[in-house]
């Protein structure tokens, strides 16, 4: 049964009052397991189709985002004519959902989500649903548009898929969102705050994740999961269809814009610090996944093939507000912990960082940090208040960062274990003017008590 009553009503209310295909509308899956696929074929690059730039969804011309929107017409028109075929639009939602835990039967592939796999899938994932949406529309020139979020004047979702806010004149529409026109990011979740600790992840794990699924990167636990679960509720408060659970989530076209970001940023890491490398672990680098590619065929892609994006996959990304890039090793000390939530600064570093250049970056980098059972949705990260609920500390320096945890599905969290984060501890060195102490506490956001963040350690970075 699809969610809460809520969904369900506006589900059927918006199938009999619009003159829409039903198969339009999906709830969530009950079983998102693809058609049963034959041997793969190994991925060769098509070097015949020369690189083209991804470019940034909220200034799209007219004709580029005509030409977008014709390509998900097709491909939603491909869902109602012939359901079975693997490169649907509602085909296309499920396969992600197959790969993020199930849907409500809970029968699922390999997990991708929570660990290193994570920014490599999603790459891959884009790269065939582009051809796929290309194909469609007989133009292999098509790129995806990515939605720079992380630019402050793009924090509302893209013009160009919010209107027309309907779907039978906009396939880039979907109706199963919160966010409309005039809805903004608050600055907090995607401004440099948040942002400059993901340029400056000192690492590949700090960044994207480590080995296995049970400890994601800072870009999957902060802005990732905090724009998924905006799209759904621009609140916050709730988790919701389609993008704020991931057994919908790829059923809304903003998904492969907003992933289309998460990509670039890893691409634009890459480049700007010969420290900034990705993993040389031969387990991640030979690790294949399979996708259907444009021709139907079971595809199989390795990580390495995915790691050059233009010579492999003919695409690079066209231009975007410049970051502030903070690049080189840095250097990381390991804090002493009491009672794994209680933080001694020794104090020298305290004197420095509450007197250092505002264009210095201080992190505290979180490893192995357990939340409640069943936590989903999103959590400040509360320092020296241990009490306070999320609102109280709103805009106080005691509010130092997020996690977001997207859902399986309405019914289910996600597997997450341990997770990752950086939090920015320039933006909040005031924190440390009293003492060199720091209690963490996690503060969920949709009300309720708070409870001790506990970690299996915590390095203070600086970059
Ligand atoms: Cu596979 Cu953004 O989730």
């Amino acid at each position: 049964m699809p969610s809460g009553h809520t969904r369900r009503n506006f589900l059927l209310r918006s199938v009999a009052s619009a003159s829409i295909a039903p198969g339009m509308f999906a709830a969530e899956p009950q079983n998102c397991a693809g058609p049963i696929p034959s041997a793969p074929v190994p991925f060769t690059p098509d070097t015949a189709q020369p690189i083209q730039q991804r470019l940034p969804a909220s200034t799209l011309s007219n004709a580029d985002a005509a030409r977008l929107r014709k390509a998900y017409a097709a491909l939603r028109a491909l869902a109602v004519s012939d359901p079975s075929d693997p490169r649907g639009w509602l085909q296309q939602g499920n396969k992600h959902c197959w790969q993020c835990g199930g849907g409500l039967d809970g029968q699922a592939g390999e997990e991708i989500h929570g660990g290193w796999l994570f920014l490599p899938w999603h790459r891959a994932f884009l790269y065939f649903h582009e051809r796929i949406l290309g194909k469609l529309i007989g133009d292999m020139s098509l790129r995806l548009a990515y939605w720079d979020w992380d630019n402050s004047q793009h924090r509302g979702a893209p013009p160009a898929w919010l209107s027309p806010n309907n779907l039978a004149s906009n396939p880039l529409f979907d109706p199963n969102r919160s966010a409309v026109a005039g809805n903004q990011i608050p600055l907090q979740y995607v401004g440099p705050t948040a942002m400059n600790p993901i340029w400056g992840a000192p690492d590949f794990p700090t960044l994207g994740g480590q080995p296995g699924d049970q400890d994601g990167g800072n870009i999957e636990n902060t802005v990732h999961g905090l724009v998924h679960i905006w799209c759904g509720d621009t609140t916050l408060q709730s988790q919701k269809a389609d993008m704020g659970l991931l057994d919908t989530a790829a059923q809304d076209p903003l998904f492969f814009a907003h992933h289309g970001n998460i990509d670039r940023i890893w691409s634009v890491w890459n480049g700007s610090s010969s420290s900034h490398t990705n993993p040389s672990d031969p387990n991640w680098l030979n690790h294949t996944f399979n996708f259907w590619d444009e021709n139907k065929r079971w595809v199989s892609i390795k990580v390495s093939d995915v790691l050059n994006m233009e010579q492999n996959l003919r695409y690079r990304y066209g231009p975007a507000a410049s970051p502030l890039l903070l690049t080189g090793p840095g250097s990381s000390l390991k804090l002493a912990m009491e009672a794994q939530h209680i933080l001694a600064i020794p104090e020298d570093v305290r004197k420095r960082v509450t007197s250092q250049a505002p264009s210095k970056l201080t992190t505290l980098r979180v490893e192995g940090l357990t939340l409640p059972a069943g936590a989903s949705g999103v959590y400040t990260i509360v320092a020296n208040k241990p009490q306070a609920n999320a609102a109280a500390v709103a805009g106080t320096p005691n509010a130092l960062g997020y996690i977001a945890i997207v859902p399986k599905t309405s019914k289910a969290a996600h597997m997450h274990n341990n997770l990752s984060v950086a939090l920015n501890l320039t933006a909040h060195a005031d924190l440390l003017k009293e003492s060199g102490k720091l209690e963490l506490t996690l503060a969920p956001l949709a009300g309720g008590a708070s409870t001790p963040l506990s970690a299996r350690n915590v390095y203070l970075v600086e970059h």
